[in-house]
């Protein structure tokens, strides 16, 4: 369905075109609006801007749906796999066995890092953040294929970029988390499926294989199913600016690494499970943490509280609480910072500051205390959230580059600085 806005600027009016999404989504189209007017629209922050037009994932923040191509959040996170969601975000359907089977085998054969970036790791202080060594690591992997200069011509090769990437962010991820605490690197192993051989890369040693119990394979699965894509947030929309310069794959993903990694986006999980661990230090149950959050002076947010977009609900948030008690369960564990989290939430949920701003538990909130019980540090928790968001990366990487209309992504801003003014000679500076 298309329509028209009119615009009235200076007593002149112009007729701007709206678009419809498939979900009934209405955008005005703005793209000729300086041509016509010399005017440009400011939007701090992005919250009215349609960056893009896209096919992969759906959210609808009042209703709290969330939906990768048409496929409730729900429905994959109880039935498929991170592997099979993953070729579901990157090609658009649900594979077939064939399908799912020729990708299986490729993440298989790229999941092995070239020999030499071993010594990449080695230049690296016991202090660097996973993050850091992530998006350094990706990065460099890129310099390993000289002729990926750009993806565009090369479409042949993209389904072997994609699985070389989801597989390996999995073994720079292991393989950080290893070296950073001195440990030897473990080598993946074929007979794995994706998700066990990452536990094993991280905990097994030589001669001791970890022991892989099915409910954590699953609760670690399901979590990178819930991150494997957002629309446009910060990261992947950081991911689809670098794209549209028509750099790599690798370049662009490694970007989307470094948006990630900050406390209001992916680095909210292990800000999250430090908030929790200060509170309980402080002997606290949660109640004077939240009147110093609702106190402005303070500085403080409640980490893993509010969304740009969910402003009812977080569906990721309530599939994570609930696999939450299970694992708890299934681990015969009990987490005292897991009760504090829920005294917040129901404080929180009834309190009028948090209520009128609308400001829900998101996805980073329960998912830190999985991790936790699985035995992963927190530094690495974003690093988990980077493994899980991968194929939605690559997903949108692939449209901007399949897309014959894609231009290099250029805002505009509204100049408030200096006018024009003369160059003064030092000696007549006050
Ligand atoms: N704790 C306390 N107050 C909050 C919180 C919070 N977690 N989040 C928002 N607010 C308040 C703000 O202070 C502001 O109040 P005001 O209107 O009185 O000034 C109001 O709610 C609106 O907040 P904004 O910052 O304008 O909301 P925005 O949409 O820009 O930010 C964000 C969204 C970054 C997620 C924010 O809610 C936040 O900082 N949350 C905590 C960090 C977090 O959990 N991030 C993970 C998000 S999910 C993800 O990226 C995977």
């Amino acid at each position: 369905m298309t329509g028209n806005a009119e615009l009235i600027l200076d007593g002149k009016s112009l007729s701007l075109p709206t678009v419809t999404g498939s979900e009934g989504e209405v955008g005005i189209d703005i793209s000729s609006l300086r041509a016509k007017t010399g005017a440009i629209t400011l939007d701090p922050a992005y919250g009215n801007t349609g960056s893009c037009y896209s096919d992969i994932t759906f959210i609808d923040g009042e209703k709290g749906i969330l939906r990768y191509r048409g496929y409730d959040i729900a429905d994959l996170a109880e039935k498929s796999t991170f592997v099979e969601t993953s070729f579901l975000l990157i090609y658009g359907h649900l594979p077939n066995a064939e399908e799912l089977q020729t990708f299986s085998n490729l993440l298989t054969e790229n999941q092995m890092l070239h020999e030499s970036m071993r010594f990449n790791f080695q230049g690296f202080p016991a202090s660097a953040h996973p993050m850091a060594i992530l998006s350094a690591m990706i990065n460099a992997a890129s310099s390993y294929y000289p002729n990926l200069i750009c993806t565009v011509n090369r479409r042949e090769r993209f389904p072997n970029h994609a699985a070389r990437l989801i597989s390996q962010v999995r073994t720079i991820a292991a393989y950080s988390y290893r070296v950073s605490h001195g440990l030897p690197t473990i080598f993946p192993k074929s007979s794995l499926h994706y998700t066990e051989n990452f536990l094993h890369m991280m905990f097994s040693n030589p001669g001791e294989d970890y022991e892989l119990k099915p409910e954590i394979v699953r609760a670690l699965d399901m979590i990178f199913i819930l991150h494997a894509d957002h629309e446009q947030n910060c990261s992947t929309s950081t991911v689809r600016m670098v794209a549209s310069s028509q750099a790599n794959l690798y370049a662009s993903a490694s970007a989307g690494v470094c948006a990630l990694w900050g406390p209001l986006h992916g680095g909210a999980n292990q800000a999250v499970l430090e908030m929790l661990e200060q509170i309980h230090q402080d002997g606290d149950d949660g109640t004077k943490f939240l009147k110093a959050v609702k106190d402005k002076t303070s500085n403080r947010r409640l980490m893993g509280f509010g969304h740009r977009v969910y402003k009812n609900f977080d569906p990721r948030a309530l599939i994570i609480k609930a696999q939450c008690d299970k694992v708890l369960a299934q681990l015969h564990r009990s987490d005292p910072l897991l009760e504090i989290a829920k005294k917040l939430e129901e404080i929180a949920l009834n309190d009028d500051y948090f209520i009128s701003r609308k400001l829900y538990p998101n996805v980073d909130f329960y998912s830190g205390i999985i991790m936790r019980a699985i035995g992963i540090p927190v530094d690495m928790f974003t690093v988990m959230f980077a493994i899980g968001r991968m194929p939605g990366w690559i997903a949108n990487f692939k449209e901007v580059m399949e897309n014959p209309d894609s231009r290099i992504s250029r805002p505009r801003q509204i100049y408030t600085g200096e006018t024009l003014r003369s160059y003064r000679p030092m000696a007549e500076r006050a």
